[in-house]
């Protein structure tokens, strides 16, 4: 069975972002492996401490690789993705033998994407990503999940429209047919 590692762009307990993955991984799991990487002790890059990189970063940089897709949920921060996902991010973009970037884990993968967001949806969050990642020669499903919160935010669970959902259920598609 083919692997789909989720990444939540949201270190928070209870984050919407990481609710909505959790509903593309029940969409997906009966035809796929699908997990979620804890990447909270992973510390910030700095090149002085890169190779060998810490033990947290090879344990993710492992994970990544065992991946046949990557799903990435950000939230939007000032109209941007998080630092905590960038920082993930920048450390997959570099090798793990100085020089070779055919090692660096966060290259050339197959990507889908979605956001929950406040008022904008995480449109703007999603394109920078996208922009990014591309950088990172990248594959990156055209169909994607925005969820603007509105009158949602504050509430525990996180309940999608029929539109939401039906667009959630496309990209699930989506990312099945490329990985067929
Ligand atoms: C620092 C910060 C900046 C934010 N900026 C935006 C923004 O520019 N646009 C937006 O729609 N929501 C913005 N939000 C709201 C978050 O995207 C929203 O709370 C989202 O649900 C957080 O994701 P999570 O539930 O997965 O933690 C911001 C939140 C924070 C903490």
């Amino acid at each position: 069975m083919k692997k789909i590692v989720f990444i939540a762009g949201s270190l928070r307990k209870g984050s919407y972002n990481t609710q909505l993955m959790e509903m593309a991984a029940k969409k997906l799991s009966s035809a796929f492996i699908c997990s979620f990487i804890d990447y909270s002790d992973i510390p910030l890059l700095n090149q002085d401490k890169e190779f060998p990189a810490p033990d947290s970063v090879a344990r993710i940089r492992d994970e990544i690789r065992s991946a046949d897709a990557l799903w990435i949920g950000s939230p939007e921060y000032n109209h941007s993705y998080s630092a905590v996902l960038k920082n993930l991010i920048d450390w997959l973009s570099r090798p793990v033998v100085p020089g070779d970037y055919s090692t660096a884990a966060g290259r050339g993968r197959l990507v889908a994407l979605s956001s929950v967001a406040g008022s904008s949806g995480g449109s703007f969050s999603l394109s920078k990503l996208r922009e990014l990642l591309e950088m990172l020669s990248c594959t990156i499903i055209e169909e994607q999940t925005l969820v603007a919160l509105g009158s949602r935010f504050g509430s525990e669970e996180l309940v999608l429209t029929a539109e939401e959902e039906k667009s959630l259920s496309a990209e699930c598609d989506a990312l099945a047919n490329a990985l067929a």
